[in-house]
């Protein structure tokens, strides 16, 4: 494998591990908060980082690479309130937007066409998880810190189809 390619796949490991960590200690407040659709969220869409990192790591061993797995830093344990959870998440979520679009940069750099293909995937998936970032924070802009609107949108986000798909695997 390529190892400029190499290098850039397990930078994008360590990332997918660090989200996976960050929205599981958010999952993890949220849950400690009484915000049980939240914490249902993040719960979710920590599991689905994880995946996105399985799902590098297989693709490098498979490509003849070395996948590293990678330490993670230990997350916030507080945050201040939903609406800064989810302004974290989505700076996070731009933040790895950023490093596929250099790995995707990388990749065409290097004239590496099937990783290239491969990481599309990526690029899809990142559309989908701002786009849903965004969606969130522009309701609770709306509910502007009222306590009734934050019951109610925790309570939508509990039963909501909105919920991050539950991951049926590595090689899925
Ligand atoms: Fe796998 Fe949300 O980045």
């Amino acid at each position: 494998m390529n190892k400029r390619v190499e290098l850039a796949l397990n930078d994008q490991i360590e990332k997918e591990a660090s989200s996976s960590q960050y929205y599981l200690a958010m999952a993890s407040w949220a849950e400690n908060n009484g915000l049980n659709g939240t914490a249902k969220f993040m719960y979710l869409h920590s599991d689905e980082e994880r995946f996105h990192m399985l799902k590098l790591i297989k693709f490098v061993n498979e490509r003849g690479g070395t996948a590293i797995v990678p330490a993670v830093g230990q997350p916030a344990i507080n945050f201040e309130n939903l609406e800064t959870v989810f302004t974290l998440l989505l700076k996070h979520e731009i933040k790895v937007t950023e490093s596929i679009n250099n790995l995707v940069d990388v990749c065409l750099q290097e004239k590496d066409f099937s990783t290239h293909n491969f990481v599309q995937w990526y690029v899809s998936e990142q559309l989908e998880e701002e786009a849903l970032a965004r969606m969130f924070l522009d309701k609770l802009r709306l509910i502007d810190g009222d306590k009734g609107g934050m019951y109610m949108f925790d309570r939508d986000l509990e039963n909501s189809a909105m919920q991050p798909t539950n991951p049926s695997g590595p090689t899925a």
